[in-house]
């Protein structure tokens, strides 16, 4: 039986996303690079190394799509920056793996438009969304109750709010259970990294936020549980590792094998949950309350947050100091909504402004 070819543009590629990326393309002779794009750093060996004629290091990723005519789109560029090709892809119905979340929590209902006009295929990356795609495939949506999603709680979990006062950026560099960039590290340790899953899964699922559920999980082995109006719930397990919901979204529909082993259960598994602290974690409230608000309120939470994870690994603040600057921003934002890419980029630059204000001169 021959399979067909799978042309994947890359984007993101030197990232840890995109290595793992890379790797599980490797694996499967059907899936094939047709682009490869970074930030800054250079992409000449890597594109040698997968025969790829259309790269694109930083500016307009949209450019390396348009020449190089993917049938799958792998958006794992970090931040605002991957909001542009997001937007590309859904609205031209290309399959978008995503795990650039940022991008779909910044254009909210653009990006959910576009997804409607587009009708290709959405099949986030990451491990949560993954995870609650899975358990509501073949479902009837009116039988779904509520959705989990499950926060290993980060380096933090167990320090007190003026323990967390001095923390350093080595710290939160250090994830407890995943292996990932700096930023989402950062993002995981302050659960903005689950405030902002929050809004995506607002928008990848279409549910109200109050039928969507954080709770701390420390060993990240459930990554997310749905619950249905007859009191069952499915959950999602495996180890955290990211390449499973990596070769889950470039494989699709077939869920090839992956290295990953099986969990282990006769060996002893003891799964903790609990509830995410509020006064430690103030960024998914705000979060939350900056989805509740729609409009461009989650585009402004996410480019102050942005600005606020630079500056704390510029070591210009500390790790405090990063939900104040995001509720300060957010705060005086207009958040009215944005009927346009230009309208969004003018929001996101506003906040980021706002934010970055507040921050003493370096
Ligand atoms: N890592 C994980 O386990 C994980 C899990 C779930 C979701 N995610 C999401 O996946 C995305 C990538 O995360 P990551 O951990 O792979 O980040 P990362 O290791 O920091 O990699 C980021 C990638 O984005 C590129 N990039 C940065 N700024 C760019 C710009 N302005 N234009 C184009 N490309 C740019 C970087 O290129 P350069 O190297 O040239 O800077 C790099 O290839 C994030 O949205 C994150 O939230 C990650």
């Amino acid at each position: 039986m021959t399979t067909d070819v799978k042309r994947v543009a890359l984007l993101g590629a030197t990232g840890s996303i995109g290595e793992q990326a890379l790797e599980v393309i490797d694996a499967h002779p059907y899936l094939e690079v047709c682009a490869l794009a970074s930030g800054s750093q250079p992409l000449d060996e890597l594109a040698a190394a997968h025969g790829v004629e259309h790269v694109q290091v930083g500016g307009d990723l949209t450019r390396v799509l348009e020449a190089s005519e993917p049938d799958l789109v792998l958006n794992a560029v970090v931040g605002f920056a991957g909001v542009g090709t997001t937007l590309w892809a859904l609205e031209r119905g290309v399959t978008l793996a995503l795990a650039n979340k940022e991008s779909l929590v910044a254009a909210g209902d653009l990006a959910v438009a576009a997804w409607k006009r587009g009708g290709g295929l959405l099949l986030p990356v990451d491990s949560e969304h993954s995870a609650v795609f899975q358990c509501l495939e073949g479902r009837d949506r009116g039988t779904v109750d509520s959705l989990v999603l499950t926060a290993s709680g980060g380096p933090f979990r167990n320090r007190s709010l003026p323990e967390l006062e001095s923390v350093t950026v080595e710290e939160a560099l250090a994830h407890p259970t995943w292996s990932m960039g700096p930023k989402i590290t950062v993002d995981s340790a302050t659960l903005a990294n689950k405030g902002l899953e929050l809004i995506e899964a607002h928008y990848l699922f279409g549910l109200e936020y109050e039928k969507i559920e954080v709770v701390v999980h420390p060993t990240s082995v459930v990554h997310a549980l749905v619950r249905f109006r007859d009191g069952a719930a499915l959950a999602h397990l495996g180890h955290p590792d990211m390449r499973v919901p990596i070769s889950y979204a470039l494989t699709y529909p077939k869920r090839e094998a992956t290295p990953v082993p099986q969990l282990d259960l006769a060996a002893g598994l003891t799964l903790e949950f609990g509830a995410p602290d509020p006064e430690r974690f103030p960024l998914l409230r705000l979060a939350r309350e900056a989805g509740e608000k729609g409009g461009t309120f989650p585009c402004a939470f996410n480019a102050a947050n942005e600005i606020a994870v630079g500056a704390f690994l510029e070591g210009r603040i500390g790790f405090l100091e990063i939900a104040p600057l995001v509720e300060d921003a957010l705060a005086r934002v207009d958040g009215a909504p944005a009927n346009d890419l230009p309208e969004l980029v003018e929001a996101d630059a506003e906040a980021r402004r706002l934010a970055g204000g507040r921050l003493a001169p370096v």
